[in-house]
């Protein structure tokens, strides 16, 4: 199975050398980061070991791997068990720590579920890794969402921290464990801090997860799309591929060890002109419209407003940079998910 996607144009240079027969585990491996993170890996000549949950209702899918089932070895393995994890991270040369629950609006209702997955699951890795197997590097996904409502714009390493939602506090213990866990034992470990990513294989089941899945698929499907609000929030998105050799950079230069470094976008965009950009790229498939409509409450209460985040320090360290424009990525994603709509729905 291919996506008829162009190869990227990142400052790769040394990346064959530093990936093949890298032993690498990814947690999360079957969701949407993780698994094109593994077909990355398994073209750089990576051993690669996928650890996830497939909890139903999340983002994994076996699906996901379709093409490469062949070239990855697959754990069906919860990070919350401790025992599990201490087995599954010995030997590694590389962890990409992806695994999460990444609902918002679901760690407002289930606050109990964000917390064993995003923070303590993540000291049953760290734990595994400090006891058996300490020269190992990890790499974790952060996100942007533990800034909160930003003070100013593009949000900064150095912008206060101020999660509004369940899901950002657990985020950003999650991954402060890992700066924790560098500085006191020195385990080599960089968290990016992701802003909104879309691509192939992102969940687009329902709205739980991203607003910008959830309008793929009814962009798909020919559905009107619905703005919350006035339309006028800016956001910044990242096409997948770029953020797969961003993780790949963290993980290969030892520059970044110990650092945080946020994505970002040249085009921040408001979600008025995002829907209109959506429906300019399916105009081959009939186009689609948009309401605007009130902003729900129990939205409403955890919306951060206006982000658009500042990439310059993973610029300037490690010469990273978005490659892939927004319009061609909704091309590619949308092409994807009009072909393999019933892998998704
Ligand atoms: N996609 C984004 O826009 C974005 C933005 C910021 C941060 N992130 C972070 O990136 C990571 C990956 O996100 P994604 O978009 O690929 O989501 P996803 O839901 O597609 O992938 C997450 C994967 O983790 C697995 N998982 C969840 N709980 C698990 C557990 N207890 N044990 C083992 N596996 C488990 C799920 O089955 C799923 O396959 C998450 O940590 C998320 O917080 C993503």
């Amino acid at each position: 199975m291919t996506d008829d996607k162009a190869q990227s144009q990142q400052p790769m240079a040394n990346s064959q050398n530093a990936f093949s027969g890298k032993r690498t585990l990814i947690t999360g491996g079957l969701g949407f980061l993780g698994s094109n993170l593994a077909r990355r890996l398994v073209e750089l000549g990576a051993e690669v070991l996928l650890v996830d949950s497939l909890i139903p209702d999340y983002g994994g899918s076996l699906f996901n791997i379709a093409g490469i089932e062949d070239r990855v070895r697959v754990n069906i393995a919860d990070v919350r068990d401790e025992h599990g994890m201490d087995y599954l991270v010995r030997s590694q040369d590389i962890i990409f720590n992806l695994a999460g629950q990444v609902s918002h609006l679901d760690s407002m209702r289930d606050p109990y579920t964000d917390l064993e997955i995003n923070c303590r699951a993540q000291l049953s890795i760290l734990e595994a890794c400090r006891k058996h197997n300490p020269g190992v590097k990890i790499v974790y996904a952060g996100t942007r969402q533990i800034y909160g409502r930003p003070c100013y714009l593009p949000v900064d390493e150095s912008h206060p921290l101020a999660p509004t939602d369940i899901n950002g506090v657990n985020k950003l213990a999650g991954e402060w464990y890992h700066v924790v866990y560098n500085r006191v034992h020195g385990l080599r470990m960089v968290s990016l801090r992701m802003t909104n990513t879309y691509g192939p294989r992102m969940r687009v089941k329902d709205a739980r997860q991203t607003f910008i899945g959830w309008w793929l698929r009814q962009i798909v499907e020919g559905q009107e799309l619905q703005i919350f609000g006035d339309g006028r929030q800016v956001r910044d998105f990242n096409y997948v591929d770029d953020v797969v050799e961003a993780l790949l950079l963290a993980a290969a230069d030892p520059n970044a060890d110990g650092q945080i470094y946020n994505m970002g976008s040249d085009e921040s965009i408001s979600l008025l002109d995002l829907a209109e950009l959506l429906i300019e790229v399916n105009e081959v498939n009939g186009g689609g419209s948009y309401r605007i409509v009130p902003f729900p409450a129990d939205r409403k209460r955890i919306d951060i407003g206006d982000f658009h985040g500042d990439y310059t320090k993973i610029r300037t360290q490690l010469g990273w940079r978005p490659t892939v424009p927004l319009r061609e990525g909704l091309e590619r994603t949308v092409a994807f998910y009009h072909r393999y709509r019933e892998h998704y729905w």
